[in-house]
């Protein structure tokens, strides 16, 4: 018997000699956090409840933990957590010093169940790895986590196009076998924010404010910025665009069954 196919970010996730080299390279963010880190602490700070004293915070996807290491220092009242599919940056995760005390499990998005739990939920540069219908599914299982009025804060890659919705595999160093990328427009986002129990969601294009290094052509692909004639900064990955968005989007109800 054939063993079934593993989906694409079952083939990401499981892939440990490239999480061996994307577990270090994450290390230069914790001390000098990425900028679009610093928007998701802004956001969460926007929408926390005066009322709520120890919010709820579960990063999916968390891999080594910046994020949370981030929050930690910021928000230290906040009862903080994680989850990610990959068991090696979990082991970072728990063995790490600046953590201690937030749990963090090894945890498949898409198998996270209820009941609601949280006060925030955030996927951080997470779901691009995730073909439409688990796209659907992980915005449903994701909102039954959440308390009434709690708030997902998504970034990713999310676009004005309304008609456009694209699928790149990218075969790189990291990925020699292939990782599919979707990049989807804001238009065919909103209704499953709907389906999944969301309001209509705020969609904020994000564009650095600082200039990251051209790698050259031949090595790794990691993203780099150009200027524009407005002195505006386009990030790019390789030879493609990144339309870097953060979604903030509230639960306003129960998902659809
Ligand atoms: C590009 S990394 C982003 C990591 C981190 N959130 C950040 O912004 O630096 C994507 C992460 O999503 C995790 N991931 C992908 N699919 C997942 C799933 N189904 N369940 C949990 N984590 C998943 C990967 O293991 C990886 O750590």
């Amino acid at each position: 018997m054939t063993e079934p196919k593993a989906s694409n970010y079952q083939a990401y996730t499981g892939d440990e000699s490239y999480f061996d080299a994307y577990n270090t390279y994450q290390r230069r963010h914790r001390a000098n956090p990425r900028e679009s880190d610093k928007v998701i602490l802004g956001l969460i700070r926007e929408s926390l409840e005066p009322a709520v004293s120890a919010p709820s915070i579960l990063d999916i996807g968390c891999s080594t933990g910046n994020l949370l290491a981030l929050l930690r220092r910021e928000l230290p009242q906040a009862k903080l957590a994680g989850c990610d599919l990959s068991a090696s940056s979990v082991e970072a995760c728990r063995n790490d010093p600046d953590l201690a005390g937030i749990d963090v499990e090894v945890a498949d998005a898409l198998a996270l169940t209820g009941p609601p739990r949280h006060h925030i939920a955030i996927l951080n540069a997470v779901t691009c790895y995730f073909e439409e219908a688990e796209f659907a599914r992980l915005l449903a299982n994701v909102g039954a986590l959440l308390y009434d009025g709690g708030r997902l804060i998504v970034f990713d890659w999310f676009h004005a196009f309304a008609q456009q919705q694209l699928c790149i595999l990218e075969k790189s160093q990291g990925h020699p076998e292939g990782v599919a990328y979707h990049l989807r427009s804001i238009a065919a986002v909103k209704p499953l924010l709907h389906q999944a129990g969301f309001d209509d969601g705020d969609f904020r294009p994000f564009e650095l404010p600082i200039d990251l290094p051209f790698p050259g052509t031949e090595g790794e692909v990691v993203s780099y910025t150009q200027r524009t004639d407005g002195g505006g900064r386009l990030c790019f990955r390789g030879v493609f665009f990144q339309p870097w968005c953060h979604l903030i989007a509230r639960k306003t109800s129960e998902p659809d069954s």
